[in-house]
């Protein structure tokens, strides 16, 4: 097998005597997209492009619970991981149209993402509902994508700092920052094309990890990543990963995206 290359952010952190524990994660949202067919044939022409990934990258991506089977039993890649779009926070009851954390143990999935704002916008989650997620996530052993992110009003007012403040205590309030991953996903970048600039998306990454006060949680930024901006985010200090919507449809747009330079 190739040797694969080291990350330069772990060269630099090693050379100033920093512990690396920080992993990168590069997470697909496929949100109401895909069948079992064209899961099939997504995974046919994606995974021989992530082959020779790093290992310290893990790549996750999110079907729609329908493809998720399909999607288990066709990923023999060991760096690809199954997240679901969402987790209820009891094992089973009369809760219409929402998942729970044992029926998505019994199909592998590892990851779970909650307070995506497209379920914030269109169905009113609340950040106490988030943290019933987060923490049902955690408790059955499956990694939590917590995202958060601003309005393009709140950014303009000049609130985005304390907005973001906001979920992150009452969103995170509880949880074990060892197990959890946090997306910072500006609303105003999610599927309009408009990437936040790098450096502005840093700062509030910066910001998140401090109020969690936990130097290694895992951090990504989410909102337009495309192949043409992703080594430019990824060369950022505190961004340890991304959220991808739609350019994690096409196998070779999101095989660019986890092969960043
Ligand atoms: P986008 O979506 O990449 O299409 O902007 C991101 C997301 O919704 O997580």
């Amino acid at each position: 097998m190739r040797k694969r290359p080291i990350e330069l952010k772990v060269i630099i952190r090693c050379f100033l005597g920093l512990n690396f524990v920080r992993q990168t994660v590069i997470a697909g949202n496929w949100k109401m997209h895909m069948t079992c067919a064209e899961t099939k044939n997504f995974l046919k022409d994606f995974i021989p492009l992530i082959e020779n990934i790093n290992t310290n990258r893990n790549i996750v991506i999110a079907p729609p619970y329908t493809a998720i089977s399909t999607f288990a039993s066709f990923s023999n890649s060991m760096n690809l991981n199954i997240a679901s779009q969402n987790i209820h926070w009891e094992d089973s009851g009369a809760f219409t149209a929402e998942i729970s954390p044992i029926m998505l143990l019994e199909h592998n999935v590892k990851y779970a993402i909650v307070g995506h704002s497209e379920p914030r916008k269109y169905f009113s989650e609340s950040d106490e509902q988030i943290n019933k997620r987060a923490k049902s996530a955690q408790t059955n052993g499956l990694t939590p994508i917590v995202c958060v992110g601003e309005t393009l009003e709140q950014r303009e007012r000049g609130e985005a700092e304390r907005i973001i403040s906001r979920q992150v205590e009452q969103g995170l309030e509880g949880t074990n920052p060892e197990d959890l991953i946090v997306a910072y996903e500006p609303i105003w970048a999610i599927g309009t094309g408009k990437t936040c600039e790098a450096k502005d998306a840093n700062k509030i990454c910066k910001l998140i990890r401090s109020l969690i006060g936990y130097e290694d949680v895992i951090i990504q930024y989410g909102g337009s990543v495309k192949p043409n901006n992703i080594d430019e985010i990824m060369s950022m200090s505190d961004i340890d990963g991304v959220l991808v919507g739609g350019a994690s449809l096409n196998p070779i747009s999101f095989a660019r995206i986890a092969n960043f330079k």
